[in-house]
């Protein structure tokens, strides 16, 4: 385990300030976005159904810095070896989390990516952040990439499409190692479509226990206790 922070050093830092800047662009995406989302609407299609379309292929939809600090902190305090990423996008979280593993000693983060644009671009963007080595991303729907892991999974980031956590969970959790930390995002922005996944973390039934953190647009923080 080493004593850096590769967050704190380029080229890892630098890259990420630049994908933070670019994914601003977010918001004039969504505004671009606004007609292919109402027609999506008018023909009764559901907010989880019009946002999953291949109309977000260009958005990066990224934790936040703050969010990915955390990512970080957590996986060096558990020396995360297996950690396992649902929804990559352009690769800002993964950095976050390879830099982690990078730092851990012989860590390894396992991406997953609907999009073959992204996919592609979250790689170049592991290359420039020099934490490639470290990532892998797997193309295609989590419910298949994520199949098959290397165990025990130390730390989980779910943050694909919000109907599919719990399917995903369920699929890594005879996986996870007691200590394993799930980390879910947006809770605040979906919390309809993520009350299920919130509950089965927080009713205590399931091996979990949870909590809700203010941070980015909600972050649920949760520890497999076996
Ligand atoms: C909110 S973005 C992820 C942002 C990323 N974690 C970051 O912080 O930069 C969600 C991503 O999940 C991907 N996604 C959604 N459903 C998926 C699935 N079934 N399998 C793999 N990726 C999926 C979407 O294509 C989208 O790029």
């Amino acid at each position: 385990m080493s004593h850096q922070n590769s967050l704190m050093q380029d080229p890892a830092k630098l890259t990420l300030e630049k994908l933070h800047t670019a994914a601003k662009g977010d918001r004039w995406r969504f505004v671009g976005l606004a007609p292919k989302l109402l027609t999506g609407f008018f023909r009764g299609k559901s907010f989880m159904e019009v946002l999953s379309s291949s109309a977000m292929k260009e958005c990066f939809i990224p934790v936040s810095p703050e969010q990915g600090e955390l990512l970080y902190l957590t996986a060096r305090a558990q020396g995360a070896k297996n950690i396992v990423e649902f929804g990559t996008s352009f690769g800002i979280s993964t950095i976050y989390l390879a830099a982690a593993a990078k730092d851990n000693g012989d860590g390894r983060v396992i991406g997953s990516e609907l999009e073959p644009n992204k996919c592609k671009a979250a790689a170049q963007n592991l290359i420039d952040a020099g934490v490639s080595e470290y990532a892998e991303i797997r193309a295609g729907d989590a419910l298949e990439t994520l199949a098959e892991l290397p165990e025990p999974v130390d730390l989980v980031l779910l943050d694909g499409w919000k109907d599919l956590y719990l399917p995903v969970l369920e699929l890594i959790k005879p996986r996870l190692r007691p200590g394993a930390i799930i980390l879910a995002d947006n809770i605040f922005t979906f919390r309809k479509a993520l009350r299920p996944y919130v509950e089965y973390m927080q009713n205590g039934q399931n091996g979990f226990s949870s909590t809700t953190l203010h941070i980015g647009e909600g972050f649920e923080y949760s520890v497999y206790l076996g």
